[in-house]
């Protein structure tokens, strides 16, 4: 069976170096923020180029976190609208009305899946905010978005869960391109933990000293609360297992970018639509997304092949029943592709005979 992401064997390769963090955790006294977690922030927002980071709870903690905050320093008003797009994994859609603003609910491109100017144009004139979603790994066109944003004078949010070191072609990495990003550690992810993590990147001083604070109850330095915050802590021990495995992602993500090329050149069958790339370096290929006719025949295919898959995501978020009351809908559809798409396998760890098994199989679909 090709597995569609080992994760017991992606983290063992790392066993050694845990077990060391660990111990230095277990024999310090910081269990709960502290070096462990400075130190990690330190380094993300070095590898970001930002000039903070703020370790959280979650990628969706790093989201609502990062809106709620603008809520409160007065950058964002209760019910504002913000552009999210359609095909994403719900938490960005959910950040948003944890926040209390509202969803604009935006079709992507679909042949890149990432939000297009025509598209943001829309919806405009309604918005206070973008979040630009790096979908799959892949970067938006970051310059076209920040300079629609500065003209009406909104805010940039960057969803880079997906895509820790997706880099434009001057080598700006995502996170920092907007006001703030948020990243997710979740497991699977090309920077994953062993549990729940996320982290919030800017370059905004008063934002990243906000949710310093609201990540911590509302706690200042002082020992006083000063504002009604959360318990959205990075923990110590998810952080010294990602300043591990920090050191790797580069390398990590070439080997991706190969098995990437190599899908791309390889596969080659009229039934199958291969994902468009822009620029290698701006992907990171945290999912390799292709479109294929007759999925549910597909998949039987797959399965009866052993080879694993995924799929990001079965529905549009303009589809989600429990959003309706929520958000706002694009008035006309350009990207029906939900029912076509699906993910292969392709992980750093992934075989070249598994990779030629996998290049056969689809062609001969
Ligand atoms: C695009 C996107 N946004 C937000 C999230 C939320 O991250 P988390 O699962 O860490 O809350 C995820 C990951 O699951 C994601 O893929």
């Amino acid at each position: 069976m090709i597995e569609y992401l080992p994760l017991n064997k992606i983290n063992g390769r790392f066993l050694s170096s845990y077990q060391e963090s660990l111990n230095e955790i277990i024999s310090g006294d910081n269990l709960i923020l502290g070096n462990s977690v400075e130190k990690f922030e330190k380094l993300f927002s070095d590898y970001c180029g930002t000039n903070c980071c703020v370790g959280v709870n979650s990628g969706l903690d790093a989201l609502t976190l990062i809106l709620k905050s603008y809520v409160e320093l007065g950058k964002l008003k209760k019910g504002d609208g913000v552009i999210v797009p359609t095909n994403t994994f719900i938490a960005t859609a959910l950040a948003v009305i944890h926040a209390g603003l509202k969803p604009l609910l935006v079709d992507p491109n679909p042949e890149t899946y990432n939000l297009d100017l025509k598209d943001i144009l829309a919806e405009i004139n309604h918005a206070k905010a973008i979040i630009p979603v790096h979908l799959y790994g892949q970067l938006c066109d970051m310059g076209e978005i920040l300079s629609v944003a500065k003209t009406q004078n909104i805010l940039v949010i960057e969803d880079a869960a997906q895509a820790h070191g997706a880099e434009n072609e001057n080598g700006q990495k995502a996170g920092s391109f907007g006001h703030a990003a948020a990243f997710s550690f979740y497991p699977t992810k090309n920077l994953g933990c062993l549990g729940d993590g996320g982290a919030i990147t800017t370059n905004d001083q008063e934002l990243f000293e906000h949710i310093l604070k609201i990540r911590n109850y509302g706690k200042n330095l002082d020992g006083n609360y000063s504002e009604i915050g959360f318990n959205s802590r990075l923990d110590s021990i998810q952080a010294a297992i990602l300043s591990v495995k920090l050191k790797e992602l580069d390398s990590d993500n070439e080997v991706r970018r190969k098995i990437a090329i190599r899908y791309c050149s390889e596969i080659i069958n009229s039934k199958v639509k291969l994902p468009t790339i822009k620029n290698i370096k701006s992907h990171v290929f945290y999912a390799f997304v292709i479109k294929v006719e007759n999925r549910p025949h597909f998949i039987e295919y797959l399965t009866a092949k052993e080879i694993g898959f995924n799929i990001h995501y079965p529905q549009l978020l303009k589809d989600e029943i429990i959003l309706n009351n929520f958000v706002n809908k694009p008035s006309k559809s350009n990207s029906d592709f939900s029912a076509n798409i699906i993910s292969l396998p392709l992980h750093p760890l992934l075989p070249e005979t598994d990779i030629k098994k996998i290049i056969d199989a689809v062609n001969s679909y």
